[in-house]
């Protein structure tokens, strides 16, 4: 880790990359809009690959190649204990109370935008809407971290603080990544204290994506090669933004047209 090249964007491609962050958030946003009791994780992932190719866009998880098989689907819904990589279902049906993480990357120009977020399903109770606040605010201090000569570890290190100070614990075997004509690529963005020393450079285009658990840290994937459960049974949010690293700061890309973030 850290040794691998990570490449820096042109201008060019930052401005693709804008589009494709803008695309992906206003993607996310609307299918936020059909979160209520009753309605199937199905129905968000055709909702998904309709609003996405109406527009002549492509979903960067339909076909991903990884597992046993490459994802089966246009996004990925992560209900309850799935920590990540959740699998949309017919069967499975949204019910007041639960928390569900959908998570979006449409490519848009050859360029992939990435980002989720955690929904209440109707009304949760108080440590589980804790939860979701906290993880919302891991990614916000993970953000912060982000300006030229910054550590990797430093990101890390802010988010594991804030979860671990509220009694929560933080994901080690799925992490942040470079990001731009490719999906994954270096660098790995812990989202604890790693040590990595890698320091942070304009032009770095990267995801931060925490997620964090009501229990353990530790997830076991199931037989269908994609989804990740906590193995306690626990509950896990986790909130997605990718960004660059900016002469002085940091540009957060997956926001809506005239949102702000920082
Ligand atoms: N969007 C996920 C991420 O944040 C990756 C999903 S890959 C898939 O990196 F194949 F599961 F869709
Ligand atoms: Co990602
Ligand atoms: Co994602």
């Amino acid at each position: 880790m850290g040794r691998d090249p990570i490449e820096l964007m042109s201008q060019r491609g930052l401005n693709k990359m804008r589009a494709a962050g803008r695309t992906a958030a206003e993607l996310l946003h609307h299918l936020g809009q059909m979160v209520e009791p009753g309605v199937s994780t199905l129905a968000i992932n055709d909702e998904a690959e309709r609003w996405t190719t109406e527009r002549g866009h492509v979903s960067a998880p339909l076909g991903y190649p990884g597992g046993p098989g490459s994802f089966p689907k246009s996004i990925c819904t992560s209900v309850n204990d799935v920590v990540c990589h959740g699998i949309p279902s017919a069967d499975q049906i949204l019910k007041d109370g639960d928390i569900i993480n959908i998570d979006v990357t449409p490519i848009v120009d050859g360029y992939h935008g990435d980002t989720s977020r955690t929904f209440i399903v109707g009304q949760a109770e108080d440590r589980v809407r804790e939860l979701v606040e906290v993880t919302e605010q891991c990614l916000r201090l993970g953000i912060e971290q982000v300006r030229p000569g910054a550590r990797l570890r430093d990101i890390g290190a802010a988010i594991q603080a804030h979860a671990e100070g509220h009694g929560f614990s933080v994901v080690r075997d799925f992490v942040g990544h470079g990001i731009g004509r490719i999906f994954h690529c270096p660098p790995q963005v812990a989202h604890y204290d790693n040590g990595d020393k890698t320091r942070l450079k304009p032009g770095m285009v990267f995801t931060i994506e925490p997620m964090i658990n009501t229990g353990s840290w530790k997830v076991k994937v199931l037989g269908d090669g994609w989804t990740a459960k906590t193995k306690d049974g626990g509950l896990s949010a986790q909130f997605e933004h990718t960004l660059a690293v900016t002469l002085d700061g940091v540009e957060v890309l997956t926001l809506r047209e005239g949102e702000t973030y920082l």
